[in-house]
């Protein structure tokens, strides 16, 4: 097993460190030739200019790929995309348009509700896509079109890399819908594509900042609970972190879409709660910044993760990580690994067993 980890302490920290290539295969197998080639995938043009509707289906983590695929999709498509957790979907006997898309997305391929959820969507007529990592799994040879995610096996229960992969297999579709339904030009796509190939690169920079995280960690390996706040696709990446943190060190954390804090949450703060903000979305920063500076008028501590260049964020925020600047639909990919970095360096400075939590599981294969 040793040799297995390369040289890393858990499988956590290997998955967290193989992200930029899991990035980079998936994207290698959807790009070439500067186009996105969905030829393995088989949805042809005229399918998708007559897609109505998306739904997107999914269980953990992989929902929460679907929550940041809702606003890429939508935004770059202008197709409406409506997302749901698998259990849900399959006993709300769902409205499904005839000319719906439905995609499930699934790292094992082998999740009980998931699974079950493409069964229903087939069984009402509605085309179905599945976005996976294991080859041959059920997902994969259920769902009529398959994208496969190049992220290899996965190990760690708490998924990271086939997390990284997912958004890349969603960012493809978002890209390659826009452009054959004509809602992007040729020098948008070229920009986007561009920009894609350069995520690798900018997760490896982000793991080079992970001592500082380290250290910052092991300041909160007593924390009571931690609170995640960000707004649109900042928001999508809060419960993916406010997951990784409770999924492996249990501590008690929620992700809020920063906005609703001042319905609820904002009551839980105490003198020295962490709250970390991730603020990713240019439009939206002042926004967010301005919850930050409400929690921290109740004592909380800030952690803020957000682009090079906001600088000013120092004036309001304790500890603040900085990402490189992308392409505003694909901050999610720089800015999950922050906080995946949390959450392992936490559950490490507490002692626990970081790649199999307790009362967890890798694939939940029964309802
Ligand atoms: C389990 C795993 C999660 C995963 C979820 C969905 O709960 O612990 O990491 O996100 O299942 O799994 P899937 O294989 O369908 O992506």
């Amino acid at each position: 097993e040793a040799a297995e980890k390369a040289g890393f302490e858990h499988f956590m920290m290997k998955e967290i460190h193989e992200q930029p290539k899991a990035v980079s295969d998936t994207i290698n197998s959807l790009v070439s030739d500067g186009r996105i080639n969905l030829d393995n995938v088989g949805l042809s043009d005229e399918v998708i200019k007559n897609i109505s509707q998306i739904y997107i289906v999914a269980c953990g983590s992989a929902y929460h790929v679907g929550v940041t695929a809702q606003y890429v999709i939508e935004d770059l498509t202008r197709i409406p995309v409506r997302v749901e957790i698998a259990s849900e979907f399959r006993y709300r006997k769902p409205l499904l348009d005839k000319n719906g898309l439905v995609i499930i997305i699934s790292q094992s391929g082998e999740t009980a509700d998931s699974l079950a959820a493409l069964r229903e969507a087939k069984n009402l007529g509605v085309r179905t896509l599945g976005i996976v990592n294991v080859v041959g799994s059920s997902i994969a040879r259920e769902a009529d079109d398959v994208l496969y995610t190049l992220a290899g096996p996965e190990i760690a229960v708490a998924t990271t890399k086939a997390y990284s992969a997912q958004l890349i297999a969603c960012y493809a579709l978002a890209i390659h819908f826009a452009k054959v339904r004509e809602q992007i030009d040729d020098n948008e796509y070229k920009n986007l594509i561009d920009e894609l190939l350069t995520l690798p690169d900018k997760i490896s920079k982000v793991l080079d900042d992970k001592e500082r995280i380290q250290w910052f960690a092991s300041k909160f390996a007593n924390a009571k609970d931690v609170f995640f706040i960000g707004r649109g696709i900042d928001y999508s990446i809060s419960l993916e972190g406010s997951l990784k943190m409770k999924e492996i060190s249990y501590i008690h954390s929620e992700a809020y879409a920063a906005g609703e804090l001042k319905h609820g949450t904002i009551s839980l703060i105490e003198d020295g709660t962490l709250v970390i903000g991730v603020l990713t979305q240019q439009d939206l920063y002042e926004k967010t910044l301005s919850n930050m500076v409400e929690v921290k008028s109740r004592g909380a501590y800030l952690m803020g993760i957000t682009n090079y260049g906001n600088y000013n964020i120092e004036d309001t925020v304790d500890f603040t990580v900085y990402i490189p600047k992308t392409d505003k639909h694909f901050t999610a990919s720089l800015a999950v690994v922050p906080l995946q970095l949390m959450g392992y360096y936490i559950s490490v400075a507490r002692g626990l067993d970081v790649d199999k939590p307790r009362n967890l599981a890798k694939s939940v294969t029964v309802e």
